[in-house]
């Protein structure tokens, strides 16, 4: 059922493959092409020549295969060149991936790829098989003409037999594992995965890693006084769950939560959106998505740290028993919320699970920090575009350890403000807060809600990946169309870099 991962290992061998993978780059001063692979750099001979008389750009995701005599094909991705004529290790991922991508209905490819360090292998590993990605599970006729995914990876490099590099290998292969089920879980329709099963989905996985699972259901969210789920959910013939992952790595001194928003369809509820564009709203469960698929990837690692996933998840419907505009719900914990705007839901559910991943973290001897992963608001992609999420903190130490780990995984995160003089927008005539405040700041607005369910002492990361984490519109280096994955390689990079602290 889920998308199979290509096979992947390492060689520092002469290349022979079906398809060998080279590195090019064209220099703007000299306007010249240059073939980049392994600690090579060749300025001269035929393929260089073919690549002038084929116009090739050189521009980022600009593929070029020509026809070989050992390997098959020669696919020639194009690298773009800092000042210095170094090499960024994200544009390594992505002309890894723009590679892999075009090379569905292959079977095997070697990556020659230029490399100057551990972390530059590692990138050319995970783009390679972040790009060999597709998604046919619902597919019926139309699957047998769909070219599977490129089934081998190799990647060449002098010091492929190093332990380190091996272990990279390893880690590259979980990173890719983990995003392609978030991947996975965003492009299924809510049809086929709504909170009960997507709570139920990873009962095996979990077990056979040694992650726990809670699932509280309807009725014991309603006991529990899980307001902001119960009040989210109760429109639905799909009844809300919340699904807890808890795992404990040996040695851990550091304890995380990290909870996800879970809308596993966002019709906007009687704040009804728009027919067009709806359908994109089945990726609403993203954030629950990718700190699910963290939490396994971070246990496979066998990280020495301890981490709780939560994903609350529910489907805004309309229906005559759906929330009202002016029904007061009462958040887990007791704080009441108005809800002017049903369709600002990601918030509600959100507040639920902070408060309550707070108070199991407190039980436990209390949390290093807590990071709440949403596609929270259209603000967000109005101000940031579809490439770059938003990150909003109480704590600009923390955040800045979380932007450095992004910066290390090649995703994009921006930091944002919380600004103090929006918190009366959310001031309600008849609650302790209103669901939506300020029309402008809108992505602010939201965090600064969320704030409010947040102890002050606990460091506390929002991140709003509404742009981000589903591509509407075409696939690019390693990303294809539909569910992306992004913040789990932040997430893992984060623990990688919080567990290595005493
Ligand atoms: N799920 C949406 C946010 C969203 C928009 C995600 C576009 C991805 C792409 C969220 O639940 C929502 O509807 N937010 C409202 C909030 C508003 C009512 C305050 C929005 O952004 O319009
Ligand atoms: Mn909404
Ligand atoms: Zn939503």
């Amino acid at each position: 059922m889920p998308t199979t991962l290509p096979t992947i290992s390492a060689t520092d061998n002469s290349v022979i493959d079906e398809v060998l993978v080279l590195g090019f780059a064209l220099d703007k001063k000299s306007k010249k092409f240059s073939i980049l692979s392994g600690e090579l750099r060749v300025d001269q001979g035929p393929l260089l020549q073919a690549l002038t008389d084929l116009g090739a750009s050189g521009a980022s995701d600009e593929v070029i295969k020509l026809p070989g005599s050992a390997s098959k094909l020669i696919l020639l991705t194009a690298l773009t060149l800092k000042a210095d004529g170094s090499i960024a290790h994200e544009v390594l991922r992505r002309a890894a991936g723009a590679a892999a991508r075009s090379l569905a209905g292959t079977t095997s490819a070697t990556f020659a790829l230029p490399q100057f360090s551990k972390q530059d292998f590692q990138a050319i590993a995970e783009g390679a098989l972040l790009g060999a990605y597709t998604f046919d599970e619902f597919r019926g006729s139309s699957k047998a003409d769909r070219k599977p995914a490129l089934k081998k990876v190799t990647i060449y490099s002098k010091k492929a037999k190093d332990k380190s590099y091996l272990q990279g290998i390893k880690r590259a292969e979980i990173i890719a594992k983990y995003t392609h089920l978030t991947r996975d879980l965003i492009n299924t329709p809510p049809s086929h995965l709504t909170p009960d099963s997507f709570s139920l989905r990873f009962k095996k996985l979990a077990a056979s890693l040694g992650v726990k699972v809670e699932i509280l259901n309807e009725s014991q969210l309603i006991k529990g006084g899980y307001g902001g789920i119960i009040g989210v959910g109760q429109g639905s013939a799909n009844p809300p769950r919340l699904l807890r992952l808890s795992y404990s790595g040996k040695g851990a001194k550091k304890r995380y939560a990290f909870i996800g928003k879970g809308i596993t369809f966002d019709t906007g509820g009687l704040a009804l959106k728009p027919a067009q564009g709806m359908e994109a709203m089945k990726s609403d469960m993203s954030g629950a998505a990718a700190v699910i698929a963290a939490v396994f990837a971070i246990a496979q690692l066998k990280l020495p740290i301890a981490i709780d996933g939560w994903a609350p998840l529910a489907e805004n419907m309309v229906s005559d028993t759906a929330t009202r505009p002016s029904d007061v719900i009462t958040i887990y914990g007791g704080k009441s919320v108005e809800v002017l705007n049903p369709d600002a839901e990601g918030r509600l559910v959100l507040a639920d699970a902070l408060v309550r991943a707070a108070e199991v973290g407190k039980k436990a001897g209390g949390l290093d920090g807590i990071i709440d992963v949403a596609t929270l608001t259209g603000a967000q992609v109005v101000a940031l575009g579809t490439r770059t999420s938003a990150v909003m903190t109480n704590n600009d130490e923390f955040s800045n350890q979380f932007l450095k780990a992004a910066e290390i995984a090649g995703e994009s995160f921006w930091p944002m403000p919380l600004p103090v003089e929006l918190r009366a927008s959310l001031d309600s005539p008849v609650a302790d807060l209103a669901n939506i405040g300020d029309r402008m700041g809108g992505m602010l607005v939201a965090g600064i809600f969320l704030k409010e369910f947040i102890d002050p002492q606990t460091p506390w990361l929002h991140l709003d990946i509404a742009g981000p984490a589903y591509n509407e519109k075409t696939a690019h280096g390693y990303t294809p169309v539909g569910g992306t994955g992004i913040a789990l390689r932040s997430l893992v990079q984060l623990a990688e870099l919080a567990s290595s602290q005493s």
